[in-house]
């Protein structure tokens, strides 16, 4: 059992709730943050009935105020912080060339102004502690413009692989390592609710491992990338994509 203590956000479902179960599996006390809050209780309650290791948060990913509030509650809480996994994101389907002012700036305001806002509160904590670790689930779409999912959405998430080069390089020097893990299509309820059956099948055959990835495999990565001694991992982007796109 270590001592470590993690934040992942939108933690309520789908792989933020993998990456919760995972760090708490790995010893780590987990703070579950979300705009759903109701959902994250649950699961909190689920991992520790009395709170001792795990805890909800009410966090909307694209308030700033929401962010330093949470690291606040979960210092007062635990007294320390490891490791950030800033995980929550969301897209819709939209053709590029409809995309509206509105849904552009909604899309990229929860998959890209959230990781700015998560590196800028808690990379000064961990620099003031002079350790710390980032971890950003970013998105195939980010490198390839992605295919089931919108311009918008692969835009920011080509975002958050740059926003982790520059936090990883400005932080470095003061303890703080920034990664990102771009993931293809995984097993996850969201793709079997967006994606219908009979395109989903055209989706997996057109995976070179045919198969969509496991969540649990991207939050063992996570773990990994959060550990002690993952010092030198830093600024890089992880694909797990099944050969869906090598460089
Ligand atoms: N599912 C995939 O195949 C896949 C592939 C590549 C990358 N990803 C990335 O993985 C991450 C998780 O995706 P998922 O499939 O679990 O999606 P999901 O929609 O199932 O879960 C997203 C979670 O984020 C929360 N959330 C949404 N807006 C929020 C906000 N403003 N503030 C706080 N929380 C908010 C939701 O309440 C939900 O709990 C996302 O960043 C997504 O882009 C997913």
């Amino acid at each position: 059992m270590s001592n470590r203590i993690a934040l992942v956000t939108g933690a309520a479902r789908g792989l933020g709730a993998v990456v919760a179960r995972t760090f708490h599996q790995a010893g780590y006390k987990v703070a579950l943050a979300d705009i759903a809050l109701e959902p994250a209780q649950q699961l909190a309650r689920e991992l520790s009935a009395d709170g001792s290791s795990a805890c909800a948060i009410r966090l909307d990913v694209t308030r700033k105020a929401d962010f330093e509030a949470a690291r606040d509650s979960v210092l007062e809480r635990w007294g320390g912080i490891d490791a950030l996994v800033n995980n929550a994101g969301a897209s819709k389907v939209v053709p590029v060339m409809e995309i509206s002012a509105e849904q552009f700036d909604q899309v990229i305001n929860v998959n890209l102004r959230s990781v700015l806002f998560g590196c800028q509160v808690f990379g000064e904590y961990f620099a003031q502690r002079g350790v710390g670790r980032i971890v950003n689930i970013a998105s195939l779409a980010g490198q390839n413009g992605g295919s089931a999912t919108g311009a918008h959405y692969a835009a920011a998430k080509g975002g958050v692989l740059t926003l982790t080069k520059v936090f990883a390089r400005d932080l470095a020097a003061r303890g703080v390592t920034v990664n990102a893990i771009s993931p293809g299509p995984l097993d996850l309820p969201i793709v079997h609710e967006s994606v219908p059956a009979d395109k989903l099948e055209k989706v997996i055959e057109a995976i070179p491992v045919g198969k969509l990835g496991a969540a649990s495999y991207i939050a063992e990565v996570a773990v990994m990338l959060a550990s002690g001694n993952a010092y030198f991992a830093n600024g890089a982007c992880w694909d797990i994509n099944g050969g869906l796109y090598m460089r």
